[in-house]
């Protein structure tokens, strides 16, 4: 080994969840040390995910708000056009910014950070195969944080210029006149909206018939594709996509009906491919310290982010829950916490999911077809933004905030909101549901007039007392 050196804590994995508990566990004492095989700090989110996306989202709707939006709010712009370069070169400063912003927290926390690729060759021992060669680190603890991958489609190689996944959606060089997009879930939805606004005739073909991928509340979900179709996404639901090849600069697409019947070829200049992440730990030496995965390529692991192996964790996309970037965060807080002794509590009933289309699609807890299947009776509170004032006021009065709460005891079950300010709002209903709050302890809260948030409170009134004020 080129260095050998000594840890109580080693993090595989610089993503959300391996950055976040590598801070927490350097900020209660422990000797850290975090493996990083890329260049870039942060891991999906930062560099191919949350960040970058929602940087071309958020410009994307400013670019389309401005074409067809600002006239009738008495603002004159003359002619919109955009820079797609200089919107492309915006989201990489994004990403910079905020990688490089962990370098930082790690020097102030004094994380040691390796550079290459961690495998676990001992249960205290890791190698890191690096630019410098292989070092070596004995360690009391290991958490594995490797995070996830796109989701091979049988058949189909990315080249990530006509045929691509997010991170090639993410790095295109031009607007793409007609882009197909696989999977109408998360990925699909959000940027698709991009290329949409952005000019494309965009087409997302969708296994299941309804869009939103795995989690999203029915009535949001049919209010989801209405809004989206009315922007100018269009849909092809409960279809199964049979092939997708290359011809010159054209993709074609081969579709038949889920449920059997005409087959059909679709044309393209891009395909997206987003029909799902799987859990990556390649390389990561399991089989060496006999870690065996689940059914789904998973590490299994206990309520305390216990691996089988004593001394070894496992958080974020590489475990059971959804592939979030706040629950592999969090998870990385309480695991560590569990090392040092003090109790892990992780409520997976209370993590929100945010679907940042515009407008927003956000929710917590349980669904109606949920609550439906276990049996339990439930009170239904409904506001809609047509109702709200401040909504009204901006003119983006699509949507509507869904509360669902015990029928005997009025506690909360789940919130479901599309409609302006949602990914917001819906932390508020979190906070709400982690304390066990009932849908009249909302309503009882004072909210500030006059917001978009007032449509959750109300939504909670008529949840607790049957109806709003408003509406
Ligand atoms: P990752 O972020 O995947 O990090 C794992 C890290 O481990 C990587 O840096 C990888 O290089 C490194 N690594 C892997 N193996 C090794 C090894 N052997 N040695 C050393 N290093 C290794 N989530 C949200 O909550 N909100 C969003 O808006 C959102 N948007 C998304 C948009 C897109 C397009 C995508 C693809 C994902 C999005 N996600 C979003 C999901 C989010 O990115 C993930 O849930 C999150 O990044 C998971 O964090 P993680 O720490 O588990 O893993
Ligand atoms: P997804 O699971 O959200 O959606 C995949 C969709 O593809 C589903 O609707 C599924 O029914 C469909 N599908 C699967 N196989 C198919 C096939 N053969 N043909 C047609 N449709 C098919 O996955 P997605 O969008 O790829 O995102 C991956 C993960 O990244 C998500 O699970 C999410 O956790 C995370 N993510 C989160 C974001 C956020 O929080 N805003 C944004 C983007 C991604």
């Amino acid at each position: 080994y080129s260095t050998t050196h000594d840890a109580d804590l080693v993090v595989i994995g610089a993503g959300p969840g391996g950055y976040v508990a590598a801070i927490k566990g350097a900020q209660m004492g422990m000797k850290v040390v975090s493996v990083e095989k890329e260049p870039s700090l942060g891991g999906t989110c930062l560099n191919v995910g949350c960040i970058p996306s929602k940087a071309l989202l958020h410009n994307s709707h400013l670019y389309h708000m401005a074409k067809h939006d600002f006239k009738h709010r008495g603002i004159e712009v003359g002619n919109v056009t955009f820079d797609f370069k200089a919107m492309m070169d915006y989201k990489e400063k994004a990403v910079k910014g905020l990688t490089g912003g962990i370098g930082m927290l790690f020097q102030k926390n004094k994380v040691q950070l390796l550079r290459g690729v961690g495998s676990l060759v001992a249960p205290n021992k890791v190698e890191v195969k690096g630019e410098k060669g292989i070092e070596v680190v004995n360690t009391k603890n290991v958490i594995l944080a490797t995070g996830s991958e796109v989701t091979p489609f049988p058949g189909v190689q990315f080249d990530e210029k006509q045929i691509i996944s997010s991170t090639g959606a993410l790095a295109l060089q031009s607007v793409p006149k007609r882009m197909l997009v696989i999977g109408a879930g998360v990925i699909g939805l959000e940027l698709g909206s991009v290329y949409q606004r952005l000019g494309s005739d965009v087409t997302a073909i969708e296994f299941l018939t309804s869009i939103g991928g795995v989690g999203i509340d029915g009535e949001v979900a049919k209010s989801l594709q209405k809004i989206l179709g009315k922007q100018g996404l269009k849909f092809k639901l409960g279809t199964k996509v049979l092939a997708v090849r290359k011809e010159g600069a054209v993709v074609k697409v081969d579709v038949e009906a889920a449920q059997g019947g005409n087959k059909e070829t679709m044309e393209c200049d891009v395909v997206l491919m987003s029909i799902g992440r799987r859990p990556y730990t390649k390389d990561l030496g399991l089989e060496k310290v006999g870690i065996a995965l689940d059914d789904r390529g998973r590490v299994p692991v206990n309520n305390k982010f216990q691996t089988t192996v004593p001394g070894i964790y496992a958080i974020g996309d590489i475990i059971h829950g959804p592939m979030l970037a706040h629950k592999a965060e969090d998870e990385g807080v309480v695991c560590v916490e569990g090392i040092k002794g003090m109790p892990v509590h992780f409520n997976y009933d209370a993590i929100p999911s945010v679907i940042y289309t515009h407008p927003e699609v956000s929710w917590v807890g349980k669904t109606e077809e949920d609550l439906k299947k276990e049996g339990r009776a439930y009170k239904v509170g409904k506001f809609p933004y047509i109702a709200n004032s401040r909504a009204k006021t901006n003119s983006e009065t699509d949507g509507f905030v869904k509360v669902l709460s015990d029928k005997a005891t009025d506690i909360i079950l789940g919130t479901h909101i599309i409609g302006p300010g949602s990914g917001e709002i819906i932390n508020e209903a979190v906070l709400a549901q982690e304390y066990g709050a009932s849908a009249e302890d909302v309503a009882r809260v004072c909210h500030a007039h006059p917001t978009c948030a007032e449509a959750l409170r109300e939504a909670n009134m008529a949840a607790y007392i049957g109806k709003p004020i408003n509406f």
